[in-house]
Parts: C-alpha cells; sequence; structure tokens
C-alpha cells in the first residue's frame, strides 16, 4: 500500500464524474490552498458524459457554482426565462402562477453537456500536468473494504486501490450505496434481522411510479408556426390531472421538453435503475388530447421521443459508513420536480469538499468529520426530495395531495382565485432555492468541526 505512506497527505478517492462527483473535485481543487490532497476520480466510462439534454439550476447552486469560479461562464451559457405554471387540460388554459423571483436569483437553463463542460474546464483537465487529480477511466467500482487505515477499492476489471476516504458518487444505481447497505445490513443481522432486511431495501432504488417522457424541440419549427410562442422564451409547466410538460429554451435554437406522467399503483414497484425506451409519437399525442392548442403545436413538432421510467432512492438512514460517503443522486435521487437532484449534488460537493479541505481534518479524524457532513446533507436534501415529489402533485393538480386549503374540484371547473392559491403552494414549495444560501449550512459545519476538535483537544 504504497500510497499511505505520506500521512500528512490525505488521499481521496471519487467513484463517478458526474455532475456530483465533478463539482466535489472542483470543490476540493479550490479551497484545499494551503493543504495537500491527493484525489483520484473512477469513472465507469471511457470519458466524462451526460444523457438527457436540458437542466435547470437556481440560486443555492449559483452560489455556490460563484464560489468554485464558474458561475460567469455559466452565465454566458444559460439562458434565464421567467417561469410560469399554466392548468393546461383544456382547449383555452389558464396562467394561473408567475415566479415573482428577482432576476438576479431566478433559475438557469442550460444543455447537461454544458455544465460538464464548466466542471471539466474548471479543473482545468488537459492545460497542465496536474498532481492534484489523477482520473481514471472504465473503471468501474464494485466494492469496497475499509479498516481503521483506510478503504480498499475493488474494481470490476480486478484491480484494486486504496484510499483513505472514499465519495461514491456513482448515481442511482450506485455500487457504493450498494456495497455500504448490504454491509451495514449484515453487521445488523446477528442483533436486529428486520433492521438488516430493511437496510437491504435501502440499496435498492424504486420506481417514482412515473414515466417522463423527454424530447427536445426545434424553435425555428415552433417559430415558424407561431413567432410569439410562449415556449420560446419562458420555462413552462403545462399542468393538468395525471400529467405535466415541463418546458424551456436551453440555446437560441433548442427548446427542451420533459412530459411527466402518473401511473398510479406504481410507486415503489423495484426497478434497479432509470429504464428508458423510445416511443412513437403518438403516444404523447393521445395523452394530450384536448389539451390547449399551443401544447400541441410543440408536441406535434417534437424531435425524437425517449420514456424514462425515473426511479428514486427512499430516505437514507445514512449517508456515512466510517470513512466512506455518498453524494449526489446515490444518496437521494429524487423526482426532478423542484428543480431539485442536481443541485443536491452540487451542494453535497460544497460541503463535503469544504469540510475535506480544513488543515485540521485528516486521516485519523475522518471518520466524524464524515458524521458532520451526514448531518447537515442529510435532512437538507431529503426534505428537497419531499418538496420535489409534492411538486410534482401539485402540478398534476392530484385530488389527494393538493394543499389542504385548496379545492380540487374547484381548481377541475378552472376557477382562477382557486388556482391562484395553488400558484402560491408553489412559490412556498420552491423558496428555498433563494431564501438562503448553503454559506449558512457552512457555518453549521464548521461550527460542528470546530466543538469536534475542541473535544479531541480536551481528551
Ligand atoms: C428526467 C430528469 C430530469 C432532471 N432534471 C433536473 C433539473 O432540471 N435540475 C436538477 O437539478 N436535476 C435534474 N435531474 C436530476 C439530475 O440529473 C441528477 O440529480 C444529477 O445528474 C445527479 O448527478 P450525480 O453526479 O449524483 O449522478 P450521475 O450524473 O448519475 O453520475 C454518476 C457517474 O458515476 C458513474 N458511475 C456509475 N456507476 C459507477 C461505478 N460503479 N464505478 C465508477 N463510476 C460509476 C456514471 O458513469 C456517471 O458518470 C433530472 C433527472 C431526471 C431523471
Ligand atoms: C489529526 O488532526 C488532529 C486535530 O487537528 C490532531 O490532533 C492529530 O494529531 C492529527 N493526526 C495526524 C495523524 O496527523
Ligand atoms: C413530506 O413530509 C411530510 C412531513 O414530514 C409528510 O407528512 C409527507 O408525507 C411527506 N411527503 C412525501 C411525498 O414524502
Amino acid at each position: 500500500m504504497a500510497s499511505t505512506h505520506h500521512n500528512d497527505v490525505l488521499r481521496i478517492a471519487i467513484c463517478g464524474g458526474g455532475i456530483g462527483g465533478l463539482s466535489l473535485a472542483l470543490a476540493l481543487k479550490t479551497f484545499s490552498r494551503n493543504k495537500k490532497l491527493l484525489v483520484d476520480l473512477y469513472e465507469a466510462d471511457p470519458s466524462f458524459t451526460e444523457i438527457g439534454a436540458g437542466i435547470n439550476l437556481w440560486h443555492r447552486s449559483r452560489y455556490i457554482l460563484d464560489q468554485l469560479g464558474i458561475d460567469d461562464s455559466l452565465k454566458t451559457r444559460s439562458f434565464s426565462p421567467p417561469m410560469k405554471v399554466r392548468r393546461s387540460n383544456t382547449p383555452d388554459g389558464i396562467l394561473y402562477y408567475e415566479s415573482q423571483t428577482p432576476g438576479d436569483v431566478a433559475s438557469v437553463t442550460l444543455h447537461r453537456r454544458e455544465m460538464l463542460s464548466l466542471l471539466v474546464e474548471g479543473l482545468g483537465f488537459g492545460t497542465e500536468p496536474d498532481s492534484f487529480i489523477a482520473t481514471h477511466f472504465s473503471k468501474r467500482l464494485t466494492g469496497y473494504d475499509q479498516d481503521s487505515s483506510g478503504v480498499t477499492l475493488h474494481f470490476q476489471d480486478g484491480s484494486t486501490a486504496h484510499a483513505h476516504v472514499l465519495v461514491g458518487a456513482d448515481g442511482i444505481s450506485s455500487a457504493t450505496r450498494k456495497a455500504m447497505y448490504s454491509q451495514l445490513a449484515e453487521h445488523a443481522q446477528m442483533t436486529d434481522p428486520d433492521r438488516a432486511d430493511s437496510l437491504m431495501t435501502n440499496g435498492t432504488p424504486i420506481w417514482a411510479g412515473i414515466h417522463i417522457y423527454r424530447f427536445l424541440i426545434d424553435a425555428a419549427k415552433i417559430r415558424a408556426v407561431e413567432p410569439n410562442h410562449a415556449s420560446l422564451l419562458q420555462s413552462i409547466v403545462w399542468g393538468g390531472e395525471g400529467i405535466h410538460v415541463v418546458t424551456y429554451p436551453i440555446s437560441p435554437t433548442i427548446i427542451n421538453a420533459a412530459m411527466c406522467v402518473d401511473i398510479p399503483g406504481g410507486f415503489g414497484t423495484l426497478l434497479s435503475e432509470h429504464t428508458k425506451v423510445p416511443v412513437a409519437k403518438e403516444e404523447i399525442t393521445q395523452l394530450t388530447e384536448g389539451w390547449e392548442e399551443d401544447l400541441q403545436i410543440l408536441i406535434k413538432n417534437s424531435g425524437d421521443i425517449v420514456r424514462w421510467s425515473v426511479s428514486q432512492v427512499q430516505p437514507l438512514p445514512q449517508f456515512v459508513d466510517g470513512r466512506v460517503a455518498l453524494l449526489g443522486d446515490s444518496a437521494h435521487a429524487m423526482v426532478p420536480f423542484a428543480g431539485a437532484g442536481a443541485g443536491q449534488a452540487i451542494e453535497d460537493a460544497y460541503i463535503l469538499g469544504l469540510l475535506l479541505s480544513q488543515p485540521s481534518v485528516n486521516t485519523s479524524n475522518i471518520a466524524d468529520v464524515l458524521n458532520i457532513y451526514d448531518t447537515i446533507r442529510k435532512p437538507f436534501s431529503q426534505d428537497v426530495a419531499n418538496r420535489s415529489t409534492r411538486m410534482g402533485k401539485f402540478f398534476q393538480l392530484h385530488p389527494d395531495h393538493l394543499p389542504p386549503h385548496v379545492d380540487f374540484e374547484k381548481t377541475r371547473q378552472g376557477d382562477r382565485a382557486e388556482l391562484e392559491k395553488l400558484g402560491n403552494a408553489i412559490d412556498d414549495l420552491w423558496s428555498f432555492h433563494y431564501t438562503e444560501m448553503p454559506s449558512e449550512d457552512w457555518k453549521r459545519a464548521k461550527s460542528m468541526l470546530d466543538e469536534m476538535l475542541q473535544a479531541d483537544g480536551g481528551r
């Protein structure tokens, strides 16, 4: 184990080079100025890739991306379309919510490829020989062991690697999470078999009970039919009963679209990942028959359509075990209705990156430090997941899940005042995006760290 020779150097293994893993690498690079860290990034694919097209980022994420030095470039590659929510399942349609969020804290939309490039450019790959980070492509983690000195990573190709800390940023089908929860279950087996069973199921994602049809629309085609079509410049939720469609521009030529459909009784079925199948346009045309004309125009002009069966990770009892931590979708994959998952991965990376960069954090206290990350990030991200699920129900006018003071029948009849009440509830649900910045979470984490070190010093 040659890698553990330098006691002063903290060796960090990141498994997964998606938005979460790359954000963590960039946070470590940015925050660890006076500290020697060595980062090994292991990515299962032969290169960094993103699937899907559009992504929506909110102010909390942008605050962090600014700290990481990439918000200026983000501004030049993203849009900030005003957000509207409509009831669209009648030929007229009703606009019932317009975001009043001030422009400087509004959300931005961009192509996922651009987001990944911003992070890769921020890391400066390829521009200089870098002793801070080593990237290892085509390395698929299959499991790990840990002892009091560190973690041994096992890869599919039979090789192993060693580190002081392992961060599993390996997405919804996380091998790190599976290994963590099967180890936790094994330990619980002797004393509490019921708990062991529940830990075992924690390792596996469940179907969120929804289909999301994702497609792109050529803006030129829409302009040709209707030069002032609202979707060209706005971010719009087109809501109906059990279905909503989200559209927003991600470039001057492309509108990103996602049609989300509730499948009654589907929630909780086991699926190991998001499954994706190409489908014919008729499938979504049928689902929105009789909806407002502007939406029909978008669907008529859609590009290829892929139907995702979207999964989520059940609220985990812990994100951390010893020297191993979960980050991003691995820890809390959620439905994407409060513009949420990637933002939460970026927030995880910010807190964990700051913690690991503190001069006082080293290989002997790392497990306690990871528990601080867990204490700060678990409740927050799980609350966002809860909001995101509820947001979907609001958009889809779900009779059993509207806010208690909103009358379903009245919304159904198109009662504007009632719909505006729903609009206020929507506004409340996503207000967390701009009311408080993640620096407040860091303050809490830092004071927990200081307390911990003080207690250690006094021992
Ligand atoms: C339809 C849809 C729309 C969404 N829209 C938004 C949105 O608008 N805003 C938002 O904030 N979020 C959105 N999300 C959520 C967002 O996409 C995710 O939360 C985010 O991409 C998670 O990033 P991650 O780095 O945690 O995981 P991933 O992006 O999944 O990255 C994981 C990486 O790990 C690698 N990997 C996997 N297994 C292994 C292994 N065993 N060993 C090594 N490497 C491995 C993978 O190849 C991948 O590169 C949406 C999600 C969906 C499904
Ligand atoms: C780790 O840090 C703590 C607190 O800063 C210190 O007491 C301890 O000696 C350090 N351990 C090593 C191995 O450097
Ligand atoms: C969200 O949290 C509230 C309060 O804890 C709970 O009652 C509700 O069931 C949760 N909803 C979802 C969708 O998780």
